[in-house]
């Protein structure tokens, strides 16, 4: 791999579709060696525009949008780092064979949709998932509900993320409304949600993945120590690292991430989210990108999930080795308001290893997230108890 010097002729130059938290951390690991990097979102000022060589504002969805910046920019590398994108654009884009996809276009099409990537992980993949199905009008959810998946059970559009028109039905009475709750809230209406039996699990997991060329050039698969996360209303709210699980879990939740990685492709970091119940260990999702729940890493690892994608990305050796249990809690905006002020920072940093990072969105929502607060401690416990306290001593107002 050769390196050039960014914003000249010889420029390595990487587009960011997707500039939240966690690409702006792509962005800065990416620069770190060198990458020219141009960062792109549906609104100025994200937090990876802020810290990019250069920005661009553009509706993802747009196929002509999106390859007529791609033309315009001409990157090496395309990273999405959301789910809602042109995916015909970027199948093009890569058929032209001018840039890489990262991982590929096929991963990112398989993962923006439940469907594919369910369905390639249970049928094709023969790994274990919770009963499902999928239905195109309440009258299709009834009977598959009625047809063995029974109750509880989770509906979900099949285009969503961060638990977006997802419930969690325990009764009869309850399924039209989460019918008509996510027919409402997918990102694209495809027409079609999923319908998930319930795991009953005793925790569930993100298993950092990656996919790297060793020094022979030769694609190896590392995995990073289990997170361990708290989920509230389908979106994350804690994680921490390591997740303790048995010898035979962590085994088969390795097996299930090769399975899946390998037949996805491709160079990069992934998140590979499991539910466990003693050795048992089921599949629900897969990221192919960095997982907001892998935030932790930003102070368990040497090498954090971002430097691992940017490593793995530019063809480099990676080492996912944990150095410090830790833990990560959500700041949310608390409100709805533009141009908001953090306050309480000194008292949070004065938790012991405390760690803040804001994220500087412009706008504030009651629930987006726009920091989060990191901990160091001797048990996975004490640091989430560190963590949380440091997230909570954050206070955000309008201006
Ligand atoms: N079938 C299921 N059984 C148990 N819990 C589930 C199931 N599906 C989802 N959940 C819970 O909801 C969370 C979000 O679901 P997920 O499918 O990951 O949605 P998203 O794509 O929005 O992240 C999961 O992390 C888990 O806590
Ligand atoms: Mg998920």
């Amino acid at each position: 791999m050769k390196i050039g010097t960014p914003l000249s002729n010889s420029a390595i130059k990487a587009l960011l579709l997707g500039s939240g938290e966690l690409g702006k951390e792509v962005a800065i690991a990416l620069q770190r060696y060198g990458v020219e990097v141009i960062a792109v979102d549906r609104y100025p000022n994200a937090p990876a525009h802020q810290v990019a060589h250069r920005s661009h504002v553009i509706d993802m969805t747009d196929t002509a949008a999106v390859k007529n910046l791609i033309a315009q920019e001409q990157p090496h590398f395309i990273i999405p780092e959301i789910e809602a994108i042109a995916t015909q654009a970027l199948l093009d884009i890569e058929a032209e064979g001018r840039c890489t996809v990262v991982p590929n276009a096929r991963a990112i099409q398989l993962t923006m949709n439940r469907e594919g990537i369910r369905t390639l992980a249970a049928e094709q993949l023969n790994i274990p998932t919770s009963n499902y199905a999928f239905a195109q009008s309440f009258a299709e959810l009834q009977a598959a509900v009625d047809g063995g998946i029974g109750y509880p059970c989770f509906i979900k559009p099949t285009m969503s993320s961060s638990g977006k028109g997802q419930s969690m039905v325990k009764s009869a009475d309850e399924l039209q409304a989460a019918w008509d709750y996510a027919k409402s809230s997918g990102r694209v209406d495809t027409g079609k949600v999923i319908v998930e039996g319930k795991i009953d699990f005793d925790f569930e997991i993100t298993l950092l993945t990656v996919r790297a060329k060793n020094e022979h050039g030769d694609i190896e698969t590392h995995f990073c120590a289990p997170i361990g996360h708290r989920q509230e209303s389908g979106d994350y709210r804690e994680s921490w690292q390591p997740q303790a699980m048995t010898s035979a879990a962590l085994s088969a939740a390795q097996d299930i991430a090769f399975k899946i990685t390998d037949e996805i492709a491709g160079l990069g970091l992934f998140g590979v989210e499991l539910f466990i119940q003693g050795d048992n260990v089921w599949f629900s999702e897969v990221s192919p990108r960095p997982h907001d729940t892998g935030m932790v890493t930003l102070v368990t690892q040497k090498q954090n999930e971002f430097e691992l994608h940017a490593r793995a990305i530019l063809g480099l050796p990676v080492d996912t080795a944990m150095q410090n249990v830790g833990a990560s809690a959500v700041i949310l905006g608390g409100i709805d308001a533009q141009g908001v002020t953090y306050e309480g920072l000194d008292k949070a940093l004065s938790v012991p290893t405390s760690e803040i990072r804001l994220f500087g969105k412009p706008e504030a929502f009651v629930n987006r997230r726009m920091g989060v607060a990191l901990a160091n401690a001797e048990t996975t416990d004490e640091a989430r108890t560190r963590a949380v306290k440091a997230a909570t001593m954050i206070v955000i107002n309008p201006d």
